[in-house]
């Protein structure tokens, strides 16, 4: 059995303490958190874990497989370094770095320790996306030549994570980020971008509403927009909306997690709404079953001794895109 511990025991917390419950062969022994009344919440949560409230007290005398930081990005460059001065493998939450020069010093430190780095970007882990993925890479719909991810909605996000509300860089920072890890994911490296940014909402200080054109390796296009302040009915957070043209065909994730895969004279719909984990509800599901899938996967990543698919190395990759849609945004240029 893995012993892990987390490091942040906030409102995502309960979702990364539940999935390691559902998860075989990791269990939770110890929990931190700098604010105590929140780590003593989390150990309840679990099987006895230890109660920390000092991260470098915890690493020196747990005895630990790994640990999960479930933080901010501001302390997450001295919490991964941490850990991997003590040669434990670990887990960073997105956004992996509020600069590249923090994100590449982390991969650097834990590359030179030889401990696995996994950031926990857990989009591309949701089983309706898994299934877009699925059907391109079955070549039904022939070659992928433009994608729309779209993500816009008004559910309020602010009361869970009040922190967003001052923060000067909103929304590519805190969901684009998934985006545009998606757009890799789906459709390949990206060579160039061009970020559009809006602030509707007056009352948050970043951007709320963004529109990002994206060239690919290989001449496909896509675009990813999304917004915190669009009103409709029904409002389809917290559901990615996507669609892929091919040469051959069209897939679609429509809202209410309905797949749709077409071309001329034909085409066939499947329900590809994710199951609710036994911790989970509607309308998180989707969030909640991808917490389980990529925390699996690090288990049998650290099991095989392989590299994650989201290792910190590959999201430099994502978050490079993130600082040049926001040096785009600024200057006005395709970068
Ligand atoms: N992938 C997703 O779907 C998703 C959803 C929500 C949040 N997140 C991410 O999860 C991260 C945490 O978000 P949250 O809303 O839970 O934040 P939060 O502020 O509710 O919780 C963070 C906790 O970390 C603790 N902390 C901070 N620095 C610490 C340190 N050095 N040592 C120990 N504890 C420390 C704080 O006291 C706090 O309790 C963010 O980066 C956020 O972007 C991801």
């Amino acid at each position: 059995m893995l012993k892990g511990a987390i490091i942040g025991c906030g409102f995502f917390a309960a979702n990364h303490l539940a999935a390691w419950r559902l998860i075989d062969g990791a269990e939770t022994v110890a929990v931190c958190d700098t604010d105590r009344a929140r780590a003593e919440a989390a150990a309840a949560a679990t099987d006895g874990a230890t109660v920390f409230t000092d991260a470098a007290t915890m690493l020196a005398t747990a005895e630990l497989d790994f640990v999960d930081v479930i933080t901010t990005a501001p302390s997450h460059r001295p919490l991964v370094e941490l850990a991997a001065r003590h040669r434990v493998p670990v887990i960073c939450q997105k956004p992996f770095a509020p600069t590249m020069e923090d994100a590449q010093a982390m991969v650097d430190a834990c590359a030179s320790a030889g401990v696995p780095l996994m950031v926990h970007e857990n989009f591309r882990w949701q089983s309706p996306l898994m299934a877009v993925k699925k059907v391109i890479e079955a070549g039904e719909i022939g070659e992928p030549s433009y994608a729309r991810i779209q993500f816009r909605h008004a559910y309020d996000i602010y009361t869970n994570q009040p922190y967003l509300k001052t923060e000067p860089q909103l929304a590519i920072m805190d969901l684009g980020i998934h985006l545009l890890d998606l757009a890799r994911y789906l459709m390949g490296e990206a060579t160039r971008l061009h970020c559009r940014t809006q602030r509707i909402n007056p009352d948050v200080a970043g951007e709320d509403c963004v529109t990002i054109l994206l060239d690919h390796a290989g001449g496909a296009v896509s675009l990813v927009d999304f917004s915190f302040f669009t009103k409709l009915e029904p409002d389809p957070f917290p559901q990615t909306l996507v669609r892929i043209e091919g040469t051959r065909g069209t897939v679609e994730l429509l809202a209410g997690y309905r797949m749709r895969v077409s071309g001329p004279g034909w085409s066939r719909e499947e329900d590809v709404e994710p199951a609710v984990p036994p911790f989970g509800a509607k309308p998180w599901h989707n969030i909640q079953e991808s917490v389980v899938n990529i925390q699996r996967h690090w288990v049998e990543c650290l099991r095989a001794g392989s590299e994650p698919a989201t290792s910190g190395a590959d999201n430099l990759k994502t978050i490079d895109l993130v600082f040049k849609a926001y040096q785009s945004a600024e200057t006005g240029r395709a970068l």
